[in-house]
């Protein structure tokens, strides 16, 4: 499957997201590419630090992206390739969601980054009308606090007005998140069955359900979901 981490604004968890889903998939044994467009290169950065077999990063500038994802696509050496996108609303954002299974919009609860969402929201029924087939979106809440706060409580009011598909699992502000940066080791690997490994197991058990469900050709869905 392509999955496509996609905001317009920075810092709210797309490559964490990315990395730490990427890192479960080849956990479990399946070949994954991310694909980083980072201009950070967050991802890259972090996958010299750590060996998963079977996990590829490359970094690509947003030139190479139609080109290396077409050339790695036609080589069919993956079974899954992961679009870590750069925080802004630029041309590849919308070449990656017209390639996408699944395009994944992380936010934390704030009204700017609902907001945000939203417009990105917009732009993936925007290339779905253009391209002439349905392209599965959720909002992922990141950075969560673990308690029920006014602001959570504020969100999930007004995504419920909104009515922007979301993921049931949320991402909580985590230490483990950030210190995958740090030391190489994705959840899935150093908190198996709990905490993060839990929650990115969970999003990971969501992702493959509306992938198998929702995409477009859904024998080819469920094949790449493996
Ligand atoms: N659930 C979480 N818990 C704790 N820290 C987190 C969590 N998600 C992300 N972070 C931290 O927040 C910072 C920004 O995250 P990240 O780099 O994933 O965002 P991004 O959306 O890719 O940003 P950019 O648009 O700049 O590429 C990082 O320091 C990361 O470690
Ligand atoms: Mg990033």
């Amino acid at each position: 499957m392509i999955l496509v981490f996609a905001s317009s604004k920075g810092g709210v968890g797309k490559s964490t997201t990315c990395a730490a889903l990427g890192a479960a998939l080849a956990l479990e044994g399946q070949r994954v590419l991310i694909l980083d467009l980072d201009q950070n290169r967050t991802v890259h950065r972090w996958s010299r630090k750590t060996a998963i077999p079977g996990l590829t990063v490359e970094a690509v500038t947003m030139g190479e992206f139609t080109g290396i994802l077409k050339s790695r696509l036609e080589a069919e050496s993956f079974d899954h390739i992961l679009i870590d996108l750069a925080g802004a609303r630029e041309v590849t954002l919308f070449k990656a969601i017209a390639r996408a299974d699944l395009v994944i919009i992380p936010a934390q609860a704030s009204e700017p980054d609902i907001r945000e969402a939203l417009v990105i929201a917009g732009d993936v029924r925007d290339v779905e009308d253009t391209a002439g087939r349905k392209i599965p979106y959720r909002l992922l809440l990141t950075k969560m606090y673990p308690l029920r706060t006014r602001v959570s409580d504020f969100a999930y009011a007004e995504l419920a007005r909104l009515g922007l598909p979301m993921f049931k699992t949320v991402l909580v502000e985590r230490v483990s998140y950030r210190e995958m940066f740090l030391n190489g080791q994705p959840p899935s690997l150093v908190e198996t069955g709990k905490g993060a490994g839990a929650e990115i197991a969970s999003l990971l058990a969501e992702i493959e359900d509306i992938v198998s469900t929702e995409a477009s050709d859904p024998d080819m869905a469920l094949a790449a979901a493996g």
